[in-house]
């Protein structure tokens, strides 16, 4: 597929906009907004839960301009706007065959509202076109909200992954593209990993 003069998407990645219901791969002008939606959604789900060291850890370790600009280089960030706000992220790594989601974040007061069903669609797509058979991912015990959403959407418990000091303990889960409620086989804690 030829490219037009200054498009330097990586390969494999579809063009911005070309992403269900309003999602887009996320470019250069969106790390500002991305490192909101991480900074008030963190604050906003994982204070009340996991305290503020957790918070203020995570922050500085996963959501620095650097770390969010290296996935949107790579083109492993996908956006949603709305009124040319951007109101949710998601950003992934891959390894093998696997498709690991790193983040997936609504802004407080758009949750509930499809917006994080449209990019994990979105997600589910990405991995898709990339011939991964697997998506994975983690999020905190705690988390039930999250726990709650991601088996809605076919995603099973693989394991547990025990925390450390003020470091909460995890859930891992994931969702096998071909047979989408297949049972997970197993029970492995898989490494912690970030993008
Ligand atoms: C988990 C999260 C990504 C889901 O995205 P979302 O945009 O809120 O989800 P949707 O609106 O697409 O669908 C959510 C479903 O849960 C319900 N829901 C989720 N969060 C809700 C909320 N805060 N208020 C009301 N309903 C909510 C919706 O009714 C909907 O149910 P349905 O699918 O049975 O109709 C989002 O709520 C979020 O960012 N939460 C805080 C951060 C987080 O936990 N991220 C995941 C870390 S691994």
């Amino acid at each position: 597929m030829s490219r037009s003069h200054g498009d330097d998407r990586p390969a494999g990645v579809p063009a911005v906009g070309a992403g269900p219901r309003g999602v887009r791969t996320a470019t250069g002008d969106d790390v500002a907004a991305v490192v909101s939606v991480g900074h008030r959604t963190w604050r906003a789900t994982f204070e009340p839960i996991a305290g503020c060291d957790y918070v203020e850890m995570g922050l500085a370790k996963w959501w620095t301009s650097d770390v969010v600009v290296e996935s949107i280089r790579l083109g492993r960030t996908l956006v949603l706007e709305r009124d040319g706000v951007v109101v949710g992220m998601a950003a992934y790594g891959l390894r093998d065959d696997v498709l690991l989601l790193w983040k997936l974040y609504v802004l407080p007061e758009h949750q509930g509202t499809g917006v994080g069903s449209a990019l994990l669609e979105a997600v589910v797509q990405r991995a898709a076109d990339l011939g991964r058979s697997r998506i994975s991912l983690s999020h905190l015990a705690a988390n039930e909200q999250a726990g709650r959403f991601y088996a809605r959407h076919g995603f099973v418990r693989t394991g547990v992954e025990p925390g450390g000091s003020y470091i909460p303990d995890s859930v891992w889960v994931a969702r096998h593209l071909s047979r989408a409620d297949g049972p997970e086989t197993g029970a492995i804690a898989e490494t912690e990993e970030q993008p």
